[in-house]
């Protein structure tokens, strides 16, 4: 199989994650005699150094001329100062919006070999932790008006939260089927009891509910989510949100996983192009330090080989090889466990655990 991948170092840790990615994806392709062509785009703050804008359209073209996108980080305090529409966060949402990814899939699991690192107690941690948060990605206050204006003496600031009928349908649809492939548990998370946009959320996602009578629907306030993400996070299967509330759960359900420095996604929309990249920022305290964990990219690329190259058994093969490292005690500083444990545990840099990783695939 040949296939063209866009690939967006961005900035901070970026370029360090996305080089084990890349090194992992080659030994992928030798070992199953695949081509990945990558190609260079510049995006984030990189973008506005050199091109004056985040995102300019000759690189978003170039993301959709490829089969997929793999993208590491972007932002930093460099460009903090920067107008909100030439910040390179802006980069990330046009780049979303572009391709039509309007279904970002987080997926929220606890490997065992880490289950000291999370922060939850382990009676806990025992039950399990195994769910997946479907975020609408490319509507809601993220891409609603935004303004800043004067009322009277002070400053006034908007942000629109708007959704259409059709937008919630298509990312409840895809909540409904991802449910279907597992426990056929899913919860739909909003805040009705305030929010018009949840309230119609909520219509829709009933509305849809008879057309997938093998799953079972519950509804979830947002603020009670947050709080039963830490209480009992086995009660999860799927987690469907939008755009915000998502970003926000995502990251504590990343959390209770031990380090969010092991969380890759998805984002699909029509298509079988996708924009895969770890949910974790830029990091740029740690940029060029080589100690960033590589891991949620390189997870991020075996979602692609999955999800838009059908690629199952290469992606099995990079998830196996991903735990056979944590087996042998290799840990990244973000996980590395304190006290009698880390006697057990061996410490690897960023390019260490790429390296580890890409010799521990092994064909299944
Ligand atoms: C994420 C990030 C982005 C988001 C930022 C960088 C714009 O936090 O992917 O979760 O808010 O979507
Ligand atoms: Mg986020």
């Amino acid at each position: 199989m040949e296939k063209k991948i866009a690939v967006i170092r961005g900035d901070g840790i970026g370029p360090e994650i996305v080089g084990e990615a890349l090194r992992v994806l080659d030994a992928v392709a030798s070992l199953y005699g695949h081509t990945f062509i990558y190609e260079d785009v510049d995006m984030g703050g990189i973008a506005i150094d050199k091109w004056g804008d985040p995102l300019p359209e000759a690189m978003l073209q170039k993301c959709l001329g490829a089969d997929s996108v793999l993208l590491g980080a972007v932002g930093g305090e460099k460009w903090n100062s920067v107008p909100g529409e030439k910040r390179p966060e802006k980069g990330l949402l046009r780049l979303r919006a572009g391709m039509g990814v309007y279904s970002n899939n987080r997926p929220a699991r606890i490997w065992p070999q880490l289950a000291s690192a999370s922060p939850l107690r382990a009676s806990i941690v025992e039950k399990g932790i195994d769910f997946i948060i479907v975020r609408e990605l490319i509507g809601g206050i993220y891409f609603g008006e935004h303004k800043t204006e004067t009322a009277g003496e002070e400053a006034c600031a908007v942000d629109v939260l708007r959704y259409t009928e059709s937008e919630i349908e298509r990312i409840g649809r895809i909540g409904f089927e991802t449910a279907r492939k597992r426990r056929g548990q899913l919860c739909s998370v909003e805040k009705s009891n305030v929010l018009d946009s949840s309230r119609l959320w909520k219509k829709v996602l009933h509305r849809l509910a008879p057309e997938y009578p093998d799953v079972t629907l519950t509804d979830m306030l947002v603020d009670n989510c947050a709080m039963q993400i830490v209480k009992n996070p086995a009660q999860f299967d799927v987690i469907v949100t939008e755009n915000m509330f998502g970003d926000i759960l995502s990251d504590e359900a990343s959390m209770i996983t031990g380090s969010i420095g092991m969380i890759p996604s998805s984002s699909l929309g029509k298509g079988s192009r996708g924009l895969y990249e770890p949910i974790h920022g830029s990091a740029p305290d740690i940029a060029g330090t080589d100690t960033a964990n590589p891991i949620g990219t390189i997870l991020s690329a075996a979602m692609m080989l999955r999800y838009s190259f059908d690629l199952p058994a290469e992606a099995d093969c990079i998830e196996n090889a991903v735990s056979a490292v944590l087996d042998e005690g290799w840990r990244t500083t973000d996980i590395m466990p304190g006290g009698d444990e880390a006697s057990r545990c061996k410490k690897a840099g960023c390019s260490q655990m790429g390296g580890l990783i890409a010799g521990h695939l092994k064909k299944g």
